[in-house]
């Protein structure tokens, strides 16, 4: 790796804490009208609406199975994202279906545990099999695990499950947060709808409509941004404080769920916050354009001043979802890549590489691959460089360490334990009175490694996986499959349990007995995400292509279309 790209790495890091959100009851019937035989596009017909606000690909005749397998006619408009790979040695496919073998089984094992003892509740305890409800007792763990059923070929678990997902009432009485309510369960049901051959699928599409409908109440407010926290039953939000990623990670569930329902009052909501972002002013607290301050006081329409720019918690995701919104729709709406802006020095998680490579591919900015390469290497050092081969949640690299050189592939096992003279930050959780930052800035410089773990759990998180299949696909260099097998080695060694997997209080601890390093919590993120992605990446390259599909920040793909909505200011260049 040269040492020019590292000293574009930033020096600070900070994981991730996904974010929330949420809109007036207004039902409108459609229908779909094909156009003469020959032609790609159907037209909506709603009335009072012009016939071309949504212009659909012709899928009409496709077997959607297949589609998982890039079986299909779709041809993208957009420059290419995977690597032109070529046939593999026998010996090669060997190893690639022995390891993805393994990591179907893992989720197996995971899944069964939650369907003998947590099924239709939204979380399995892995060590006491009994179950908690962090997302208003949905079912979390099944909506979220249904695209990973379906890619994984499971189609007869799906079977089994519509009667349960059909009986799900929507409208809790609780304080929901809307991001993870659109993210999870409307991308779960919208993904699985589109992957799924199953005739009674329209449940899916339904449920995801009705968690929609029941949500559009939280969007009722001056700006059209959502509320963070909201009572669907009550409909009542305790604060007007939302945060960039709740209100800007919600667009392509939104998009498709309006694609599919032809009810465009969704992508209208969703539109009406993109429209809002790319507007916002000096006056608004916006002194960059495109970089965002991550707090939003929603009824004044203004970005909280004394929040920074940020691309870790609560603001990662919006960046990643102007990207993603313009691959959904095949490029045909040009506002959404005008957005696409990013301060390279305020990437702190590791997705970011993965976004990153893919926004190098679709605008041609090599620039950026080369970044999102040695931010990979740095996030895959921290799995590699601990004794259980699992990342601490939180972590930081002294400013102090100029160039901070991550550990590659080709070092040995002596160079990994050397590293592994982290500064710990004892064992357990981050004290959240006091800032990740200052704690790395006060006592760094004793740490040979640079490195600092402030926060020594492991929960189970995908995002460095995601980006190890993403850049495996983009460059097609194996050994972003070997860093991949390596993480998951650690996970079955470390985290799993009798009934499933459970989450780990220190990942730099040796000689303890697992079960005493446990956590009795499994996030769903484990099946939407993690075991997807790593199944991912030992499948031969043409399945879930990102040349066909587009993946939500929980991992669920939506299918590439070209289509477009004639809303207001989305064509605006
Ligand atoms: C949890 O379930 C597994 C598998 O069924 C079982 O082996 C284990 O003893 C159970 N643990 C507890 C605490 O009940
Ligand atoms: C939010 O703002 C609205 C409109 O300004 C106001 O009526 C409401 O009381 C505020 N809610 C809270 C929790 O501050």
């Amino acid at each position: 790796m040269n040492t020019s790209v590292l000293t574009k790495v930033p020096h600070r890091w900070r994981y991730i804490g996904f974010v929330t959100f949420a809109c007036v009851l207004v039902y409108t019937t459609f229908h779909y009208m094909q156009v003469p035989a020959g032609k790609m596009d159907y037209v909506l017909e709603r009335t009072g609406v012009p016939a071309d606000r949504i212009l659909f690909f012709d899928e009409s005749n496709e077997q959607i199975s297949n589609r998982i397998h890039g079986i299909d006619n779709f041809e993208s408009n957009l420059p290419r994202i995977q690597f032109d790979f070529s046939e593999e040695s026998e010996n090669s496919k060997h190893v690639r279906e022995t390891r993805r073998d393994a990591i179907k089984s893992s989720f197996l094992h995971g899944w069964n545990g939650y369907k003998k003892y947590a099924l239709g509740a939204d979380e399995l305890k892995p060590l006491t099999n009994t179950s908690s409800n962090p997302f208003g007792g949905l079912g979390a763990t099944m909506i979220d695990s249904l695209s990973t059923i379906l890619v994984m070929g499971l189609d007869d678990e799906l079977e089994e499950l519509l009667p349960l997902i059909e009986n799900i009432k929507v409208k809790v009485d609780e304080q929901m947060s809307v991001f993870e309510t659109i993210i999870r369960y409307m991308g779960g049901l919208l993904s699985a709808y589109e992957l799924s051959d199953h005739p009674g699928k329209r449940v899916l599409l339904d449920k995801a409509e009705e968690i929609g409908l029941a949500l559009l109440p939280a969007f009722d407010t001056t700006y059209g941004l959502p509320h963070y926290h909201f009572n669907p039953f009550t409909r009542v939000s305790k604060t007007n404080t939302t945060y960039l990623a709740d209100a800007g990670t919600i667009q392509l569930e939104f998009f498709t769920l309006s694609y599919h329902t032809g009810n465009l009052i969704f992508a209208e909501k969703a539109q009406a916050i993109t429209d809002f972002l790319d507007s916002a002013d000096e006056s608004q607290g916006v002194t960059v354009p495109g970089l965002y301050p991550y707090a939003i006081d929603i009824s004044e329409g203004e970005f909280n001043k004394d929040s920074s720019v940020s691309f870790g918690a609560m603001g990662d995701s919006a960046y990643e979802y102007f990207l993603k919104q313009y691959i959904l729709v095949d490029g045909r709406i040009p506002q959404f890549a005008r957005m696409c802006t990013y301060n390279l020095k305020e990437l702190h998680t590791c997705f970011a590489p993965g976004m990153l490579a893919m926004g190098a591919k679709i605008f041609n900015r090599p620039d950026d691959m080369q970044v999102a390469k040695g931010l990979l290497d740095t996030c895959v050092h921290m799995y590699r460089s601990s004794y259980t081969n699992l990342s601490p949640e939180l972590w930081g690299v002294a400013d102090e360490v100029e160039a901070y050189d991550p550990l590659t592939y080709e070092q040995i096992d002596d160079d990994l334990t050397a590293a592994r003279s982290w500064r710990l930050w004892g064992t357990g959780y981050l004290n959240p009175t006091e800032s990740a930052e200052t704690r790395v800035l006060k006592d760094v410089e004793t740490t040979p490694s640079g490195v600092i773990a402030y926060d020594t759990r492991y929960l189970l998180r995908p995002e460095t996986v995601e980006s190890l299949y993403i850049l495996y696909r983009i460059t097609g260099d194996p050994v972003y499959r070997e860093y991949g097998w390596v993480i998951y080695e650690g996970l079955e060694k470390h985290c799993r349990t009798s009934s499933a997997y459970a989450s780990i209080k220190n990942v730099n601890t040796d000689g303890t007995e697992s079960g005493q390093n446990q956590i009795d919590s499994m996030e769903t993120f484990l099946f939407a995400e993690t075991f997807k992605y790593l199944y991912l990446l030992f499948s031969p390259p043409e399945v879930v292509s990102l040349d066909k599909f587009v993946l939500n920040t929980e991992a669920h793909p939506l299918l590439r279309r070209p289509w477009t909505l004639n809303l207001k200011n989305n064509n605006k260049p």
